[in-house]
């Protein structure tokens, strides 16, 4: 069990199973955080989809060349996909309009990147849900949409514990 500050109250995060909560992080826009070099960034994304591919459970995001987290997935084969808290959702736009080549967008959005159980890259403490990815397989997207899909195996799913109380999980 992990723990978040919000508003001055500590929040438990528990481990749920890969697709618990698959509805709620399918229907938003998420928060994609990568690292490379020692630098951590995140870029809002929509395209994603979360399934089974050889019998692992996957999050596939469509990332476009011209992003700097493209070159830092390139670099470092993990990601944490991160679905905002309604508190954090402002963050989208500043993570989906500024790039990480040139601005600390996580500074900016003053949100606070916790360690992983299982990879590199951190996660954002203030989701409400968070999985952590070790990248197994690309693809180009082809003629419809020039992105590279990236195959994310989870590793792990962490979510909020009044979320998972909520819709019964455990
Ligand atoms: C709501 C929203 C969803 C987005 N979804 C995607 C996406 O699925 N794939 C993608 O490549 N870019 C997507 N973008 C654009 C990137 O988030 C944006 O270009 C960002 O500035 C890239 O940041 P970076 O250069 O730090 O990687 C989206 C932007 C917004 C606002």
């Amino acid at each position: 069990m992990i723990f978040k500050e919000n508003g001055g109250k500590k929040m438990a995060k528990v481990e749920i199973g890969y697709y618990d909560l698959a509805d709620i992080t399918i229907s938003k826009s998420c928060l994609l955080v990568s690292k490379g070099k020692g630098k951590v960034n995140m870029m809002a994304l929509d395209w994603k989809s979360i399934g089974e591919l050889w019998s692992y459970p996957v999050v596939t995001v469509a990332v476009a060349p011209s992003r700097y987290t493209y070159s830092l997935l390139n670099e470092n084969p993990e990601f944490t996909l991160n679905v905002p808290s309604p508190q954090i959702e402002s963050a989208i736009s500043i993570a989906g309009s500024y790039s990480g080549r040139n601005t600390d967008k996580i500074k900016m959005a003053g949100l606070t990147l916790k360690e992983s159980s299982h990879i590199s890259v951190p996660m954002i403490e203030e989701a409400m849900i968070s999985y952590e990815c070790k990248i197994i397989h690309t693809a180009e997207s082809g003629s419809i949409c020039s992105h590279r899909l990236y195959f994310g195996e989870i590793l792990a799913v962490y979510a909020d514990e009044d979320l998972v109380k909520k819709r019964k999980i455990k």
